[in-house]
């Protein structure tokens, strides 16, 4: 810092103190005579140093009475839209080390403050329905740790999810639904079912890294396609992919509260999309975790609801929006049902029968949906003041997407700031976060990072946000 002006040095000192929040906005900036006081600069460079900030949008003079701490408002600008040019025919080149590589050196961390994750700290599920349930279930059957388990899943929570998908407008009967071991499992038995090895798959860019982690593992190859953050994974970049590769098997997409940019598909696209995949004879699998997430006044549809001939394949999770210690999730495969149903019979057998018990008791009931109301309301809460907070204390320039609904922030850091250099420094504050790199093959989000915002408010967590926020400004003032 020493070989910068003397004015910079100065304005990066109030930078840190106000990302740092020990100037809060709206606080008063010492005045231009006590700055020269304190820190024996002259008048130019006092004045010059309050310039900076007010430039960088820090401060902002007001008439006779100095410069103050601004009051930022949530960047409006939007995250780019892609262009709708040529995908990325991102082949799997180091891309699973890369991201386990990242993935572990978070792990081995696990006492950092958890910025990181996809789900919510337990305290936000609804711990005490899941655990009386979970006691009745023992009670009303003494042997069920003993029992046999239906291959496909317990009735009873099969019927509890078709009730379920009714609200995303799919009208399935029980017995097309499989239960899973989350929607991982799903994703990995719809690759299955409809490609091979050395398949090509359209995936959205950026997209979740443990989908790219699933297609390595699969030996399956990856063809990033630009997804907006407010409409989804682009129509038109797919149309062209298609003109320009031949061999396309299956597209995945999350239409609804997509990860890491949280956008929602409109309807009119879900249904174009699930048209065009079945007039190029394509599957669509479709990532549908958060959707119960969503804060809009009517449920959000899935693609799914506008399947005629069994081409879309839904797979669900329990796991972000009721209990992730369950690790519960399911799939519809239309045409490729049976062929799924032997897959996760050959795979991993059936899931054991406790936990399927007792969320379908807990779906069962008013506890559910009254939980999930709750639920959005505090993420909603959550989200909007870490957006207020991450707007407040990170470099002039970042941009945020503004999702409606879920537990996530996509953050564009300003000056092609490297994540994967936020990662490791937040790391050593203590602070886990989840790079831009692991979303692509690519390096195109190389400059973005994934906050998670699902613990609530509490001083702690400020004071994390401040910590990574000093650990962001250093490495934009470099
Ligand atoms: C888009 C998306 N799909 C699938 C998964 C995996 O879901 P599960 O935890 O149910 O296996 C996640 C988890 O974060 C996700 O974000």
């Amino acid at each position: 810092m020493d070989a910068l002006p003397l004015y910079r040095q100065l304005a990066t000192h109030y930078r840190h103190a106000i990302a740092a929040g020990t100037l809060l906005p709206g606080d008063r900036l010492p005045s231009v005579r006590v700055l020269m006081e304190r820190h024996r600069v002259s008048l130019s460079t006092a004045l010059q140093a309050c310039r900076e900030m007010e430039a960088q949008g820090l401060v902002e003079a007001r008439p006779r009475s100095g410069y103050f701490v601004r009051v930022p408002r949530r960047p409006t600008t939007p995250i780019e839209e892609p262009s709708a040019g040529l995908p990325d025919p991102a082949q799997y080149v180091g891309i699973h080390a890369r991201i386990s590589a990242i993935i572990a050196r978070g792990l081995r961390h696990a006492d950092a403050v958890n910025f990181a994750g996809a789900c919510a700290p337990a305290e936000l599920y609804p711990v005490d329905a899941l655990r009386q349930a979970a006691s009745r279930a023992l009670r009303r059957h003494p042997t069920l740790l003993a029992s046999s388990v239906e291959p496909e899943g317990h009735p009873a929570l099969r019927a509890a999810l078709a009730r379920h998908a009714l609200q995303a407008r799919m009208a399935l009967s029980p017995e097309q639904i499989v239960i899973t071991h989350g929607c991982t499992e799903a994703l990995n038995l719809a690759l299955r079912a409809v490609a091979g090895p050395g398949d090509v798959i359209a995936v959205e860019s950026p997209t979740y890294y443990g989908l790219l982690q699933i297609l390595e593992s699969l030996g399956m190859r990856a063809l990033e396609v630009p997804t907006s953050p407010q409409t989804g994974i682009s129509l038109e970049a797919l149309e062209l992919a298609a003109q320009t590769y031949d061999n396309i098997r299956a597209v995945v997409a999350v239409p609804n509260l997509q990860n890491p940019q949280g956008s929602i598909m409109p309807d009119a696209n879900k249904a174009r999309l699930v048209q065009w995949c079945e007039t190029r004879g394509i599957a669509l699998i479709e990532d549908d975790c958060f959707s119960a997430l969503a804060e809009v006044d009517t449920p959000l549809a899935a693609a799914k609801a506008w399947d005629r001939s069994g081409n879309v394949i839904h797979c669900g999770s329990l796991h972000k929006i009721l209990a992730p210690g369950m690790r519960l999730g399911w799939i519809t495969a239309g045409r490729w049902q049976q062929r799924v149903e032997m897959l996760k019979f050959s795979q991993s057998r059936p899931n054991e029968l406790l936990s399927q018990i007792a969320a379908a008791d807990v779906m069962a009931s008013g506890n559910f949906e009254r939980h999930l109301r709750r639920l959005r309301q505090k993420l909603r809460d959550q989200r909007e003041w870490a957006a207020r907070t991450i707007a407040t204390m990170f470099p002039a320039g970042t941009r945020l997407s503004s999702p409606r609904g879920g537990m996530h922030l996509w953050v564009e850091l300003p000056g092609r700031l490297s994540s994967e250099a936020v990662f490791d420094e937040a790391l050593r504050a203590g602070i886990r976060v989840m790079p831009g790199v692991v979303f692509s093959n690519s390096s195109r989000f190389d400059h973005c990072i994934r906050i998670n915002t699902g613990a609530p408010r509490s001083a702690a967590l400020e004071q994390a946000f401040a910590r990574l926020a000093v650990v962001v400004n250093r490495l934009a003032d470099r």
